[in-house]
């Protein structure tokens, strides 16, 4: 008979004489002349109750089926007597596939999110986490999705890489060089001429730059992929590890940069509401219970737009001390952001004009800025709870300006002799951005923890699983 998942058989329009269902044990009760097992299957946040009559021949294998091992059930789909369900399965045939052992971790009574992050290898069987790798499923189908839908093509671009996409050094080196042992040059460096690729390579931080030159052939293009970054930022919104999400579009100024970015943010957020409701429904009972209302004022309102000139007025004229002061040339601190966000503006914003000298190399110069005030056309979109979500910019397509941006960075050209080529053939003005995926699922699920979106966290110390 073929298997029926859980998240089906509950919503059945019809009992049935025959189902057939595979899953685990959440809990176990027994009564004189039955037993009730709760069984799940991932497929819902919801288990399906099943009853294994005291007089079935296979009532003796139900004793060995505690908390946490693996079931086979055969029977009927009635409706159910019991209060908040629908549907139950009368068992007609019963079967233990595995046992769990009496150390099984995961109980009815819940558990600290550190100590599910202790096993990860496990955590995905509790509610919370079913809920979250449900939800960072279908937002993974949803970005593919929205961008498919507006004909951009998905660009696989490379995890190895030998250039610093953020000119940040954040890098992990990837090397087959003997540590201890590595081949020296005759000025006694390290020779990285003999390394596997004949070069110094990377585990990459960023796409973009491959992206771009995927949107100067295709228009439109996004990636999607792991992304890495060696800093060591022990805070809940950053992992070594992450997936980013970056579109990049020829023919496009900042102004349309900002709205797509908006305009993708809200999609994500409507698509969850509509695919992933009892899921959201259960973060909103037990994570966060402003999540459902304030989702709904993000879909409803227009991002707001805040240069960061007319940011660091409202940062610094509003009588607050910060932990980290703040004035024009300064990088904005998480505090700041939130402030902006969660306090000011009470919204979502998108700050945007910043300092050249605190942005990536490849953002392009505005013209017009007062002397000593030169800013690029960067934007980064704050959201309430987290902060920073996205960061983007247009792109420097003049090559006179780009190579002095490389210049003020210390990058050298003769690095960048590709990147500078988009330059030299058919240069076009270029947008894009990269939204953290996992921030982003935070901000859907309330999460307050990047360790708690991803399956296997990477942050300094940690590679556990
Ligand atoms: O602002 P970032 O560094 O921008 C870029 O990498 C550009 N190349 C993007 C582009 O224009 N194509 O990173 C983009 C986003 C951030 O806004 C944040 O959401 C996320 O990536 N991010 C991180 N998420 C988790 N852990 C980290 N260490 C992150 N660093 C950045
Ligand atoms: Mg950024």
């Amino acid at each position: 008979m073929p298997r029926t998942l859980v998240r089906d058989a509950l919503n059945a329009t019809a009992p049935s004489d025959a189902i057939f269902l595979q899953g685990w044990v959440r809990t176990r009760r027994d009564a004189k002349a039955f037993s009730f097992i709760e069984l799940n299957d991932g497929s819902s946040l919801k288990g399906l109750q099943v009853i294994v009559d005291a007089t079935l021949p296979d009532y003796p294998q139900v004793g060995r089926a505690s908390t946490g091992a693996s079931v086979e059930v055969q029977g009927r789909l009635v409706a159910s007597k019991g209060q908040g369900q629908q549907w139950e399965v009368v068992a007609e045939k019963f079967t233990v596939l595995g046992e769990a052992d009496a150390t099984y971790p995961l109980q009815k009574k819940g558990h600290s999110l550190e100590f599910l992050r202790e096993i990860a290898h496990l955590r995905p069987r509790s509610n919370l986490f079913g809920a979250v790798f449900r939800v960072r499923s279908r937002l993974a189908y949803a970005v593919h999705q929205f961008f498919q839908e507006k004909q951009f093509f998905y660009v696989h671009t490379p995890i190895i890489t030998a250039s610093d996409a953020e000119g940040a050094g954040e890098m992990f080196r990837v090397t087959t060089l003997p540590l201890g042992n590595p081949p020296k040059t005759e000025q006694g460096e390290v020779d990285h001429t003999q390394d596997f690729f004949g070069r110094k390579t990377f585990l990459t931080v960023s796409g973009q730059l491959e992206g771009e030159i995927f949107a100067t052939a295709l228009s439109n293009i996004y990636t999607f992929g792991p992304t890495f970054r060696a800093e060591n930022s022990h805070t809940s919104r950053h992992a070594a590890e992450f997936w980013m999400i970056e579109p990049e579009i020829a023919f496009c100024d900042l102004a349309g940069d900002m709205a797509l970015a908006e305009e993708f943010v809200k999609y994500l957020i409507r698509d969850a509401r509509e695919h992933c409701a009892a899921d959201l429904e259960f973060f909103s009972k037990f994570v966060d219970k402003e999540l459902l209302t304030r989702l709904d004022f993000v879909l409803e309102r227009p991002f707001q737009r805040c240069s960061y000139t007319d940011a660091i007025a409202i940062l610094t004229q509003n009588g607050k001390t910060w932990e980290h002061p703040v004035a024009w040339g300064d990088n904005l601190q998480s505090e700041h952001e939130r402030y902006l966000t969660e306090e000011h503006f009470k919204c979502p914003v998108t700050v945007y004009n910043y300092p050249r000298a605190i942005k990536a190399f490849y953002m392009r110069v505005n013209e017009g800025d007062a002397p000593g005030r030169q800013t690029v056309a960067a934007m980064d979109l704050l959201v309430p709870g987290i902060g920073e979500i996205i960061g983007g910019s247009q792109r420097e397509e003049r090559m006179e300006l780009l190579k002095e941006g490389m210049a003020l960075h210390h990058l050298s050209e003769k690095d960048y002799w590709w990147y500078l080529d988009l330059r030299r053939y058919g240069t076009v003005p270029h947008a894009g951005f990269g939204l953290g995926f996992e921030r982003m699922l935070m901000f859907v699920t309330g999460v307050a923890n990047i360790r708690d979106v991803i399956p296997f966290a990477r942050t300094p110390g940690t590679a556990e699983f």
